[in-house]
């Protein structure tokens, strides 16, 4: 088995390089391009939108009026906070990221102590939209900020991770949003007793797009969300290598990965596995995090999940390979080289 290091992530992910057509209108820029930002730089601000709810989101020191800047939503988990998932994620912090626009949306709360939770969560009911929710805050970015709108992108962790997927999903999101990194998800599929086989579980899935980038990571040691899927909550989780193969196949990609190998050489066993060839070459990809690794965002330093779920860090740094992930595609498709397109 080859061992791949960290170090060469950018050698690795360089492959073949043309752009996906995305059959969507050209792509305007924001309305928010000349205004002056109007709250401080590099802070963390609690933002309300005209419907009531609530968000969080910090803006880059360098951030520039003139200048198109990609923005990240960022989604907690289950009882979390948006300023928890801040913490644990680190995008806002120069180790990771310097120049994009981080978002935290918070979940809606229902009932019971910390009630807070994602459409599509066995908790909430159908009547409940929060992709709606999430593309008001994009509308409401977009008006206020110089956003780059074919460099959107979402990531979360386990429920955050579900709503990711969510996104990716939806054709309303999925049409906006350029890539999508979904880390140790609950992809519940409301189906319970003899129906509920996490070998072969069907996705209620419906991408705008033929072809949407997206980079799953799952512990081997999560205990919350198995990696083996099963009933949970009245519902049913899928065994993660299907729901990567569903997605695979999903995206016109063969299901058995054309690269397996370790992540890097570091004791556990974290492995990627990279689907696609040709122009689609590794447009689906899946970090088994290591038989170690629980329901945690991957890190190589402790961290409120790690601690909580009393699991060791892991051998990487999720958010470093989903920072190099996010800066391969656009709304246009792969980006080549120092900010050109092909194709
Ligand atoms: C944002 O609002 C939440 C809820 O009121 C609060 O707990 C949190 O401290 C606020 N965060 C910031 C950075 O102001
Ligand atoms: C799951 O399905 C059951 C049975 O069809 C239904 O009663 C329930 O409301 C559904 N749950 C959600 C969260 O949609
Ligand atoms: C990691 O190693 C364990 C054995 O220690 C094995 O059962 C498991 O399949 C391996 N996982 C991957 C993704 O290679
Ligand atoms: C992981 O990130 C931390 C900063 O959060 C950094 O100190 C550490 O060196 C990183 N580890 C690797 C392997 O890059």
């Amino acid at each position: 088995m080859v061992a791949w290091r960290l170090l060469t992530l950018g050698l690795l992910f360089s492959g073949a390089c043309v752009a996906s057509p995305t059959g969507l209108a050209s792509i305007r820029s924001a309305s928010g391009c000349g205004e002056e930002p109007g709250i401080g730089l590099n802070q963390r601000i609690n933002a309300t939108l005209p419907s009531g709810r609530t968000y969080l989101f910090w803006v880059p020191p360098n951030y520039n009026q003139r200048k198109a800047t990609p923005l990240i939503f960022s989604f907690h988990g289950a009882t979390r906070t948006p300023d928890s998932q801040a913490d644990l994620d680190l995008l806002t912090t120069p180790f990771f990221n310097s120049d994009h626009i981080v978002v935290y949306p918070s979940s809606g709360e229902y009932g019971e102590d910390n009630g807070r939770y994602w459409r599509g969560a066995p908790q909430v009911l159908d009547d409940v939209d929060d992709v709606a929710y999430v593309l008001e805050i994009l509308d409401a970015m977009e008006s206020q900020f110089c956003i780059d709108r074919a460099r959107i992108y979402a990531t979360g962790k386990s429920q955050g991770g579900m709503m990711t997927n969510n996104l990716a999903c939806d054709p309303r999101s999925s049409a906006r949003i350029a890539a999508f990194a979904p880390v140790s998800g609950s992809y519940y599929v409301n189906v319970t007793g003899t129906e509920c086989t996490p070998l072969t579980l069907n996705f209620n899935c419906h991408p705008a797009r033929k072809h949407v980038p997206i980079f799953i990571f799952h512990g081997g040691h999560d205990d919350t969300i198995n990696y083996g899927g099963g009933p949970r909550s009245s519902e049913c989780l899928p065994y993660i290598p299907h729901f990567v193969a569903a997605w695979a196949a999903r995206d016109g990609l063969s299901d058995t990965p054309e690269g397996v190998g370790l992540l890097l050489d570091a004791g556990d066993n974290a492995t990627l596995y990279r689907y696609g060839s040709r122009s689609q070459k590794n447009l689906v990809e899946f970090v088994y995090g290591g038989n170690h690794v629980g329901h945690q965002w991957p890190a190589t330093i402790p961290n409120s999940d790690s601690i909580e779920h009393a699991t060791p860090p892991a051998t990487f740094n999720a958010s470093s390979i989903i920072m190099d992930f996010f800066g391969r595609y656009t709304l246009r498709g792969r980006k080549c080289g120092r900010g050109g397109y092909r194709g």
